[in-house]
Parts: C-alpha cells; sequence; structure tokens
C-alpha cells in the first residue's frame, strides 16, 4: 500500500512532554527513581463512590449507546451543578455531553469553523486547541500574552487581533499552563468586545474546582450567549473515563446533537453513570479534601521553585500548575528538560508544549504529586543546579 499522510499532519506537533515522559518510563523500568512533575493529571485514584456505581451500572446490564448528547439524568445534574455552583439557570437540554473537554472542543469548533475562519487563541496555551482549529481548515491566530496581563486576553488584544475572518475567542480560565485565572470584571469585558465584534466566545472551565483562595467565575454567569466546555477529568478525577460537556446557547443544539451522532455516535455509558455520582455530597467531600491538598502543594512547590532561582511570572490562582521561567538557568528549556531527566530524574514538561512565545525560557511543573515526592526532587534540582 502506497504511505499516504494528509498535508495538515504537518502542522500537527506531538506532545513534546510525551518524549519525556517516554523517556523517563524507559529509567525507571532500568531501575531508576523519577519524580513526576510533568504529568497533567491528578495523581489520585478516582473517587469511590463514582467507581462503585460505574460498576453498579455495568452489573445493571446499562451496557448500550445513550443518546447522543449524553443520559438525561446526566444533564440534569450538570444543569444543577450550574445553579448550585454559580447560581445561573441552565436547560438541561443546553447540556451536551461528550468524550471529555477534548470531544468538546472537536465537536464545537467542528459546527462553528469554516475553511479560512480565524479562532484567537493564547500563547503559552493548551496546544491541542490550535491543532483542532487547523484541522478544520481555519487558522488559530496565537496572541502572545505574557505576565502584564496576567497571561490572558484583554479587549485591547481582541481588538487589535481581531479580523474580517475571524470568527471565535478560545480562552482558559484557570489556564494551562499558568494557572492564571480572569476575574468576574474581566470575563465580563471580554465577552462585551466579542460580541462587539459579532464574535463567538467559547471559555474551557475545566480547572474550575481547583482553585486557591480567588472564587472561579463562570463565563454563564454574565451571558447565556457564551459557550462553556467542561470536563470530568481535572476537578472530578476522572481523566481516563473520557467525560466532558458544553454548555450551549440553545440555537445551537440541533447541530452539535446532529454532529455528535455522526463523530461519536454517544459518550461512554459507563463513564456517564459514573459520573452522575461525581456531585453527590459524599464525592464532593472527597474532591474537597484533594482540592486542600492540591493547595498546599501548590504553596509549597512555589515558595521551592522561587528559592532555587526559577522566575514564576504569576503565582498560580488554580489547575495544578506552576509555569516558570528558567533563564537563568538556560537559554533552550527543551535541552535543560532533557538533561535535568537525564541527571536526576525529575520530569517536567518543556515551555515548547505551550507555543512559541518565549518558549525556550520557560517550563511547566505539575504538583500532581505528594509533597514527600516534590522535597525529593527539589534537592536533586538544587544539586543539579549548583553544578
Ligand atoms: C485547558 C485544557 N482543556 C482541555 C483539556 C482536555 O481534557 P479532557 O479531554 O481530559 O477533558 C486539557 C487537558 O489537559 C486542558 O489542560
Amino acid at each position: 500500500m502506497a504511505e499516504i499522510i494528509a498535508k495538515r499532519m504537518s502542522q500537527i506537533q506531538p506532545f513534546y512532554v510525551m518524549n519525556i515522559l517516554a523517556k523517563a518510563k524507559a529509567m525507571e523500568a532500568q531501575g531508576h527513581d523519577i519524580v513526576h512533575l510533568e504529568i497533567g493529571e491528578p495523581d489520585f485514584v478516582t473517587a469511590k463512590p463514582i467507581v462503585d456505581a460505574g460498576i453498579h451500572s455495568l452489573n445493571a446490564g446499562l451496557t448500550h449507546y445513550t443518546p447522543a448528547v449524553g443520559l438525561a439524568s446526566l444533564r440534569e445534574a450538570i444543569a444543577e451543578f450550574y445553579h448550585t455552583t454559580y447560581q445561573v439557570s441552565i436547560n438541561p437540554e443546553q447540556v451536551i455531553v461528550t468524550p471529555g473537554s477534548s470531544g468538546a472542543l472537536q465537536l464545537l469548533l467542528s459546527i462553528l469553523i469554516n475553511p479560512g475562519d480565524k479562532v484567537l487563541l493564547t500563547d503559552p496555551g493548551y496546544p491541542c486547541n490550535r491543532h483542532f482549529v487547523r484541522l478544520l481548515e481555519g487558522e488559530a491566530v496565537n496572541v502572545k500574552v505574557d505576565a502584564t496581563t496576567n497571561y490572558q486576553l484583554t479587549p485591547a488584544l481582541i481588538k487589535q487581533y481581531w479580523d474580517a475572518k475571524t470568527r471565535a475567542l478560545l480562552i482558559a480560565s484557570p489556564s494551562n499552563p499558568t494557572g492564571a485565572m480572569l476575574s468576574g470584571d474581566e470575563l465580563q469585558s471580554l465577552i462585551s468586545q466579542v460580541n462587539k465584534h459579532q464574535g463567538v466566545m467559547i471559555v474551557d472551565e475545566i480547572y474550575h474546582g481547583l482553585c486557591y483562595g480567588k472564587k472561579a467565575h463562570s463565563a454563564l454567569e454574565y451571558s447565556d450567549d457564551v459557550f462553556v466546555v467542561n470536563s470530568f477529568s481535572k476537578y472530578f478525577g476522572m481523566t481516563g473515563w473520557r467525560v466532558g460537556w458544553i454548555i450551549s446557547p440553545e440555537a445551537y443544539i440541533v447541530e452539535l446533537d446532529k454532529l455528535a451522532q455522526n463523530l461519536f455516535l454517544a459518550t461512554s455509558t459507563t463513564s456517564q453513570y459514573g459520573a452522575i455520582e461525581a456531585f453527590s455530597p459524599a464525592t464532593m467531600n472527597i474532591l474537597e479534601d484533594r482540592r486542600c491538598q492540591f493547595q498546599q502543594r501548590r504553596n509549597f512547590l512555589l515558595k521551592a521553585l522561587k528559592n532555587l532561582g526559577f522566575g514564576v511570572p504569576v503565582d498560580p490562582d488554580g489547575a495544578f500548575y506552576i509555569y516558570c521561567n528558567c533563564e537563568k538557568f538556560t537559554d533552550d528549556s527543551f535541552l535543560f528538560c532533557q538533561k535535568i531527566l537525564e541527571e536526576t530524574g525529575v520530569a517536567i514538561t518543556p515551555g515548547k508544549d505551550f507555543g512559541i512565545h518565549n518558549a525556550s525560557k520557560h517550563l511547566r511543573f505539575a504538583y500532581t504529586t505528594s509533597i514527600e515526592n516534590m522535597e525529593k526532587g527539589i534537592e536533586r534540582l538544587a544539586k543539579f543546579l549548583k553544578h
């Protein structure tokens, strides 16, 4: 058979951290002790009430497809969650259940983007978004952001970069890789600016729930004419279950349903039954305890990295990441990550996973491991940096 690969694939980059992870695993297989500070998922296993609900559904024979947009009971539970968490009223019909927020972002962008349409994103930012836009033959406009705007977009930047071909703005708050969060006022001003351009606003709220100090506001508190994407992966600790959702304005529901039927038929049935249990008081108690642990880890790592001499352009408000400037030590953060892994067994994500803007000067540390482990990692980094 001839080897035929679509041209667009040359513009889809892998996660560079996968190289680091593969190398770390190979070193582990050879008996090396590795401290993982690169992994973007909670180390905790899924809370037991969720696991039990998934198993129960399997034993009860609930193994068939669900409607493409999800189980009615899960859509109702998600709508209720918005009511209790943000005091906003959502019609369960507006909830579209998807295979993770990855599925949500692909589905949503697919109903919005024509070839040549532009989508404004941040650089640094979550890398898959620009690839999703590319897959649709759209153009990702990666707007450079830095500490001066808390690594988020502003109305002025939107105005500067918006042109006749721009269709949407896609942001995350708290963001990956910086953990920087938009205030309610900031969210509101971004929504107004996008409205002025008659564009579409998409807010990825996947790290909501994992916030330390400041309250996370949902874009839905300020407008019912925005798309919100979220997931059970991070706060709810269900990465492997692959369940996420979109809250959509009513006008788009029919198109989302139609394409969901075609793209994935439905989200995993077992996972959806598990997800319903994610909102129970028993699960919420477990998740709040874990959030507190993440907060302690954040405080520990933030202090430790600053003591080592890393620059921290913005203290993270949420998620489980610290984005660091490493130019005091290197001008190539990718090689630096590789060297650190080889010489110390500490795995970190290089800046180039999140874009190109100042990428070689930055790294992302994830505090998805225990404080004891992080102490070990910091000790090794201290020795390495003294050389
Ligand atoms: C900002 C952001 N959005 C979306 C995702 C995708 O997550 P999932 O598909 O597991 O919901 C991630 C994963 O790391 C992320 O960091």
